[in-house]
């Protein structure tokens, strides 16, 4: 059996799979039943000074986007930091650990951009008995109006100064969480670098307006007849959380900076893609919500048969793997030539490969009169978007194929099968023509 367990910066856990910090961390009650549920550690919801008490919204605070199918894609918030009373947090906190000294704690803070405040709150965390702490320079609203979150997480130059204030003023290892509300990734991660920062996490929410109700003319979700932008998380980010996990793993400046990966991970074989990319370990928030606790043991479990499968026995063997594989586009290679193939069996004949690729395309699948779709490979520019937009899963793949390849099935060359395109009778053009 795999090895799940890691070491990231010195943080131990049976798995890596962190929750992120967000409402299924705001107190003990969740954070012990996650922990009976399986996750390996977890980040708590975000403190802020001691002082007045942060309040939410009493209006809905999430918007959200979903699939066809109704699984929810994108959720959008407009939450604040946590608005329970920091000391009843930190008693919490220290309670938790005390039980479950194997599993790691993480506590995500943001306080005013001020060295003495972050001096203030550091030895608080450390009574606790906490594993480290994570900055959250990276909640795009109610807090960045304020000077916090991403207000500081858009100037490398405060990251910089409040890395270094923290690293200064606690033993704990220092997590930068980044915001990806930026131009380039790799200036907030080398400012964290710079700071002293023992790892980065990445991503925190993408600004966002999920909807506009058009009977009220406001974003949703709506308070009172006004909307504001929100943090858009879940499954929709994900593809921007992995490039930016590449960016800051490829990037020689931040090499070997350790990162954890957040944004979108819902199943085993993203957080696989997160480590695959760099990540030493990966946070959740979106899955858990929507599908509770529990769906770690799905991660853990696909996780653990996947590496046994491929002889990983370590996630140290997974993390980075596929790093040198992630190249600029100069360097792909052009003489790498794929065609489209159409299973004729598969085939529902529904036209959506002949619609974008005739309409918007290259003009270069044919469609006879019986509605028989084939791909002519002499005008195929192999760009994907009809295996993208078929409704069928593998009816239609790319297959790579030499100059001068004859087609087993035709006996003809790829440039034969299609000599005689321009004046073919599945040739649309050609057809008008007549
Ligand atoms: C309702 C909600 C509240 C959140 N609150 C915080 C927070 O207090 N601190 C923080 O660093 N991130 C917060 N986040 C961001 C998450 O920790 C995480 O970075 C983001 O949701 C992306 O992960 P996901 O796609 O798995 O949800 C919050 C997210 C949601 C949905």
């Amino acid at each position: 059996m795999a090895d799940l367990s890691t070491d990231f910066v010195g943080i131990k856990s049976p798995n890596p799979f962190w929750l992120a910090s967000a409402p299924p961390t705001d107190k003990e009650y969740n954070v012990r039943r996650a922990y009976e549920a399986g996750w390996g550690g977890v980040v708590w919801k975000t403190l802020g000074e001691e002082g007045p008490p942060v309040v939410n919204v009493n209006g809905p605070r999430y918007g959200a986007v979903w699939g066809a199918d109704r699984r929810l894609l994108g959720l959008s918030n407009i939450e604040l930091i946590t608005d329970r009373p920091l000391e009843v947090n930190l008693r919490e906190i220290k309670s938790v650990k005390r039980d479950y000294p194997d599993r790691a704690l993480v506590v995500s803070l943001m306080v005013p951009c001020e060295e003495q405040a972050w001096k203030a709150i550091l030895p608080h965390v450390e009574e606790t008995g906490a594993d480290g702490i994570e900055l959250n320079f990276g909640c795009p609203h109610g807090m960045a109006e304020r000077g916090m979150g991403s207000a500081v997480g858009q100037v490398p130059e405060y990251i910089e100064m409040v890395t270094r204030w923290c690293k200064q003023n606690t033993r704990m290892p220092v997590i930068v969480k980044l915001t990806p509300n930026i131009t380039n990734i790799l200036y907030p991660a080398e400012a964290a670098k710079r700071g002293g920062a023992d790892a980065v996490s990445l991503i925190n929410t993408i600004n966002s307006i999920t909807a506009v109700n058009l009977d009220t003319m406001a974003p949703e979700p709506m308070i009172d007849g006004k909307g504001t932008h929100g943090g858009y998380c879940g499954p929709a980010v994900k593809p921007i959380a992995l490039n930016m996990v590449a960016e800051i793993a490829r990037n020689p400046e931040t090499a070997g900076l350790p990162i954890s990966g957040i944004g979108g991970v819902t199943t085993w074989r993203d957080a696989a893609e997160f480590l695959s990319l760099g990540a030493g370990n990966v946070q959740v928030c979106t899955a858990a919500m929507t599908y509770g606790f529990r769906v770690v043991q799905e991660m853990i479990s696909g996780l653990s048969e996947w590496m046994d499968e491929k002889g990983y026995t370590s996630v140290e063997q997974v993390v980075g793997r596929a790093v040198p594989n992630v190249t600029d586009w100069q360097y792909l290679n052009l003489n790498y030539v794929t065609k489209a193939r159409i299973d004729q069996e598969a085939c529902i004949s529904c036209g959506r490969c002949f619609a974008a690729c005739e309409d918007t395309s290259h003009q270069a699948i044919s469609m006879s009169e019986d509605r028989v779709f084939e791909v002519q490979d002499d005008e195929c520019v192999a760009c994907n978007l009809c295996v993208n937009v078929c409704p069928v899963e593998g009816c239609i793949t790319m297959e790579q194929v030499a100059p001068g390849q004859v087609d087993p099935r035709t006996g003809q060359t790829v440039t034969e099968k299609y000599a005689n395109w321009t004046s073919h009778p599945n040739n649309p053009a050609a057809r008008a023509a007549e």
